[in-house]
């Protein structure tokens, strides 16, 4: 679910919708967590889809680390893509603020965490050493992203929580472990999906 200072607005005909802070929204912040409503998808399932569906699954969902694909129930399927991410991801099934997001701001997600099946297009950004997004980004880039997410946990116990309800019962400890005694994070190069990593 995604963080209730949150709205989703139209941006462009090519871009389409995004989703949008509606309040100031500190670094540290959770500002999505997965909950029992998102949908796991097995990839035989969809596979199998017809083409329509099958094309959307794929365009609204991501892929976890045992592959299967995890589409959102809400507005959290129609966060976009930037290399200057205002969120990042976590090996917690949550993401963080990973900077101040001031309303009216873009929520955003590094897409090379969510182990795209293809490359993708995205639209160029200033200043960016990076054109596509690949789908073994992960394995690239994880530590820049580690320090990220660990730079934002150091605001975690400070900012209101709105979503720390739904902080998954197995990870509690570990969140804990890092907010309160200081233990190193989980690196998010565990959510790469590919068989023969898990071997
Ligand atoms: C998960 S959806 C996000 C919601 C989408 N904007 C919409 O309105 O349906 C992913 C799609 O959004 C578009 N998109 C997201 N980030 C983009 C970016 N940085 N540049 C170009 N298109 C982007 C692409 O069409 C991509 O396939």
């Amino acid at each position: 679910m995604m963080h209730p200072d949150t709205e989703l607005r139209y941006i462009n005909d090519e871009i389409g919708y995004g989703v949008f802070a509606t309040k100031f929204i500190p670094k540290g912040t959770i500002v999505w967590a997965m909950d029992d409503l998102d949908q796991v998808l097995d990839p035989a399932f969809v596979e199998k889809l017809d083409p329509l569906r099958k094309q959307d699954v794929q365009k609204y969902s991501f892929k976890d680390q045992y592959g299967k694909y995890i589409l959102c129930w809400d507005k959290a399927r129609f966060v976009n893509h930037s290399f200057y991410p205002t969120c990042v991801a976590t090996m917690y099934d949550l993401e963080l603020a990973a900077r101040d997001i001031h309303p009216g701001e873009e929520l955003t997600d590094d897409y090379g965490t969510l182990n795209l099946d293809e490359p993708f297009d995205c639209l160029p950004e200033e200043g960016a050493n990076r054109t596509r997004v690949m789908p073994d980004d992960l394995l690239r880039y994880y530590p820049i992203w580690d320090e990220i997410a660990a730079s934002a946990f150091q605001r975690f116990t400070e900012v209101e929580q709105p979503l720390r309800h739904l902080i998954r019962p197995e990870h509690i400890a570990a969140i804990q472990g890092i907010t309160e005694k200081g233990h190193s994070l989980d690196s998010v190069l565990h959510l790469y999906c590919q068989s023969h990593w898990r071997k």
